[in-house]
């Protein structure tokens, strides 16, 4: 028989945990309290506010792949910094190679030899033969969509609803039945999203040609699978036929790799052999420093050369002082040299497909009818609702008071789930006892909210 969970069950679990949460953590909520005097909200950045606890957790330290709190309780982490520490935390190769580029000059206005070791391995993993560097993917795409204008003399961009691109103006639109609606994150932006983007479905071919037949897209920008509205895969030939309509609109086609740099080496680009115009990384590429890359095609690298040229180098400047400094690019030689390696990555498919074997099997056990969707070594899943093809169906699915019991519940555990979705992401360090852990505890979560 397949069931749902009642809602007062959930509400009346929920309650239980939240003060669980609140005994367990003392030393989190002192701290939390503290930095209200100071900090707004009493957190560095607003988000960390939306952790499922009441207040967040201060973390102490973090090995591997676990994160120790102040409290000093120890979780199994599948969150991994929501993919920018998804290679492991605290790694000695990182740390060695940082610390030796701190010790002879962070920053000092000149490329290093690092940076063309860089731009060969980026371009060989991703076919894309031309690179440049930012401080977050949130930069790199607002580059990347400020070269496509440039190039195509174009002003608007077409996104998929469901999409996050990073916090740039462009990307903070919504479609609600339809129709373009900006997203309440815009607030205190000067422009209307509305006015720069068109949104469509994901997987909606006819929408796309469509909104590019108007003739003023420059770039069609999106994850190769979407992955901040649970997972949402792109289904057979989707993306080469997006790629075939924007070359026919003269405009970009643009691949946010951010997170899907989880399917390998090159990304989902080198796995399913896609071929886009650019191509952006970020979170993880650096080993802990703030930095991105984006990569350009030929073709596009020959047009943005000839607007250069016509500016000059150093007038056309996109990025600044923090950008690509030396730093940064030792960060993303010892990652791409030595860590996000064939072998690193075998490790990471092994543990993320035991993850979804092991809830695939939980699901099946309790009679549960939702999905697990696997996308390299991110595995995301809900019991109670099956796999979407697009973005409005993902979002409408969400429950919120069941998700953020299921966030909670595995929290006082001893184990983190990513934040705003129901995803582990797995680090090559992530045990077997780490994934039984996990779906031990989801098993004991359906039992008990199963209506006997
Ligand atoms: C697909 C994608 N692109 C870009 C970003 C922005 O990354 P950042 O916040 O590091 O700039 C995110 C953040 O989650 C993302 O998921």
């Amino acid at each position: 028989m397949v069931w749902k969970p009642r809602e007062a069950d959930i509400q009346a679990l929920l309650d239980q945990e939240i003060q669980t949460f609140e005994t367990d953590h003392p030393r989190s909520r002192a701290l939390f309290e503290a930095a209200g005097a100071h900090l707004l909200n009493g957190v560095p950045l607003n988000w960390m506010r939306r952790w499922a606890g009441p207040f967040p957790l201060y973390a102490d330290r973090a090995s591997g792949a676990h994160v120790t709190d102040v409290d000093g309780l120890d979780y199994v982490d599948f969150c991994m910094g929501d993919t920018a520490s998804l290679f492991g935390h605290g790694r000695a190769d990182v740390a060695q190679a940082l610390k030796a580029r701190l010790a002879t000059g962070a920053s000092m206005m000149l490329p290093t030899a690092d940076a063309a070791d860089v731009g060969a391995s980026l371009a060989d993993r991703f076919g894309l033969p031309t690179w440049q560097f930012a401080v977050s993917a949130t930069d790199a795409n607002r580059f990347v969509l400020r070269l496509a204008r440039a190039v195509t003399g174009k002003r608007k961009v077409l996104l998929f609803n469901g999409c996050y691109h990073g916090n740039l103006v462009e990307a903070l639109i919504t479609s609600k039945n339809g129709v373009a609606a900006a997203s309440p994150e815009m607030v205190g932006h000067e422009v209307d999203p509305r006015e720069t983007t068109e949104v469509v479905e994901f997987n909606d071919i006819e929408a796309v040609e469509r909104v590019l037949a108007g003739g003023d897209i420059a770039c069609v920008m999106t994850e190769p699978a979407l992955t901040n509205c649970r997972v949402v895969l792109p289904e057979p030939g989707f993306l080469e036929a997006v790629r075939q309509a924007a070359h026919r609109h003269d405009a970009i086609f643009a691949l946010d790799e951010t997170h899907t740099i989880c399917c390998g080496p090159g990304g989902y680009t080198a796995l399913h052999d896609i071929k886009p115009d650019t191509v952006t990384l970020g979170k993880p590429i650096a080993g802990g420093v703030p930095a991105a890359a984006y990569g350009l095609s030929a073709d596009l690298a020959e047009r943005v050369g000839a607007v250069m040229a016509e500016t000059g180098p150093g007038i056309f400047a996109i990025g600044g002082t923090l950008t690509g400094h030396a730093l940064a690019i030792a960060g993303m030689r010892v990652m791409l040299d030595h860590v996000m390696t064939e072998k690193t990555f075998g490790q990471m498919m092994e543990a993320a497909e035991a993850i979804e074997t092991g809830v695939n099997d939980v699901l099946a056990k309790n009679e549960c009818d939702g999905h697990v969707i696997r996308l390299g070594a991110r595995v995301c899943y809900d019991p109670f609702v099956k796999a979407m093809t697009n973005g409005r169906h993902a979002l409408a699915s969400i429950d919120e008071a069941f998700d953020r019991l299921l966030h909670l519940y595995m929290l006082n555990r001893g184990v983190l789930l990513t934040p705003f979705q129901n995803m582990c992401l797995v680090a090559p360090q992530t045990a077997r006892s780490d994934i039984d852990r996990h779906s031990g505890l989801l098993d004991d979560l359906l039992t008990a909210l199963r209506p006997s």
